[in-house]
């Protein structure tokens, strides 16, 4: 038998094309695991009306964790439409397996480390190493969303916050509530991953990214709570930063920070800018880590106009292989391939189109093999 159990979730367009180059490298790596197939994404959507079947569901719950390509999803209307004849008028609505996953999982850590690889032409500067801690499954993204507003919920708002007096002449079906719920555990978790990771991996400080002075409950108890767990961390420095200042001195000054920790919706916000000052999607890696279960997946989607063209970028689907195998405490074999990547990044032979180069994935992936044997 083999030593891990991986299941294996290409998914829709180019998910397919880099996940092939994930399996050739992991081969090339040695690395002993099975990797059972799960169905996701759009075709599942389409004839069975559920883009993440229930017996992937089981298929996950019976492995190590899972590697994820990409998938496709549509707005309401699109999706409704595409669906076979027999599901048509089913009233099955289309839900984003991965916030499925998450939730269903407990992935409540989304990890995006985003590096800068000596070399790469896409660098908004070459000594920027950063590493982003999302809270996953709280915070604005839960989707417990309310249009119209119900009158019981009307009534215990105005009851209760004298601000929500000025909305108290809007009918109720001219008002779309979102709520942002953070709870102290959940804060409590981000923040001492974030600090553990600080501290096996030598940063000097987290920065809690929120907006207290706003959000003064939400933010407010995610930064409370960060002071809090600070303290078992003498020597990493808690930075504090407001979301929109953060933007700014996040392009501006990259290199000056290190781990950064944030709610669900300002973490999703922060890990994109991150990632395009390393080399924008064809870099951006991602862990979704919960207590016992995990889920590895590129940042990039389908991206439906390159389908079969062999042309994308395969290292965010590496580097999340790495992570992966980070995870798996594979340390070994995890710096092996990250040395590969950054050979591969730095000589600059094998680009892809997004590097300015004529490399299609494949040879990107033949590349990086040869410099693992
Ligand atoms: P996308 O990420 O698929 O592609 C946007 C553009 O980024 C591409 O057209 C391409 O120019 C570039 N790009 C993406 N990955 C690249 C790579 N590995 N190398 C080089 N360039 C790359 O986002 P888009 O076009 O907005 O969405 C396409 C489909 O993917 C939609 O159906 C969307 O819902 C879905 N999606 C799925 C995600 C997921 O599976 N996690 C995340 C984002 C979008
Ligand atoms: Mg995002």
């Amino acid at each position: 038998m083999a030593q891990y159990k991986i299941a294996w979730l290409p998914g829709d367009g180019i998910g397919i094309d880099v996940m092939n180059i994930a399996r050739s490298v992991l081969d090339a790596l040695e690395f002993d695991a099975e990797y059972p197939h799960g169905d996701i994404g759009w075709e599942f959507w389409r004839t069975e009306g559920n883009p993440l079947p229930e017996r992937t569901l089981e298929l996950l719950r019976n492995t190590d964790c899972a590697l994820f390509g990409a998938i496709t999803s549509m707005p309401k209307e699109e999706a409704q439409e595409a669906l076979i004849p027999e599901l048509k008028d089913s009233g099955l609505v289309y839900s984003s397996p991965i916030v499925r996953l998450r939730q269903e999982f407990n992935l409540h850590t989304n990890l995006r480390p985003c590096k800068a690889f000596d070399g790469n032409p896409l660098n908004l500067r070459d000594d920027i190493d950063l590493v982003v801690f999302r809270e996953n499954t709280e915070g604005l993204y839960v989707g417990i969303e309310f249009h119209p507003l119900p009158a019981e919920l009307m009534d215990v708002l105005t009851r209760n916050h004298p601000k929500m007096r000025r909305f108290g002449d809007v009918p109720l079906d001219d008002i779309a509530m979102s709520t942002r719920i953070i709870t102290r555990n959940g804060a409590r978790s981000i923040a001492t991953q974030a600090f553990e990771y600080a501290k096996t991996h030598g940063y000097k400080t987290v920065t809690v990214v929120e907006k207290p002075n706003v959000l003064r409950e939400t933010s407010g108890l995610m930064v409370r709570t960060a002071r809090k767990v600070a303290r078992d961390y003498p020597g990493i420095d808690l930075w504090e930063a407001n979301i929109d200042a953060m933007c700014m001195w996040l392009v501006k000054n990259p290199q000056q920070y290190g781990v950064l920790v944030a709610g669900n919706m300002f973490g999703d916000i922060i890990s994109d800018l991150c990632a395009q000052l390393v080399g924008g999607l064809g870099f951006a890696a991602s862990g979704n880590i919960g207590d016992r279960y995990a889920v590895f997946e590129p940042t990039h989607g389908s991206a439906p106009k390159y389908t079969g063209q062999n042309k994308v970028n395969p290292m965010a689907m590496l580097l999340t292989t790495k992570l992966m195998l980070d995870w798996l405490g594979e340390d070994d074999r995890a710096r092996r391939l990250e040395t590969a990547i950054a050979r591969v990044i730095r000589e600059g032979d094998a680009r892809t189109y997004d590097m300015g180069g004529g490399a299609t994935t494949t040879e990107v992936g033949e590349a990086i093999v040869r410099r693992l044997s």
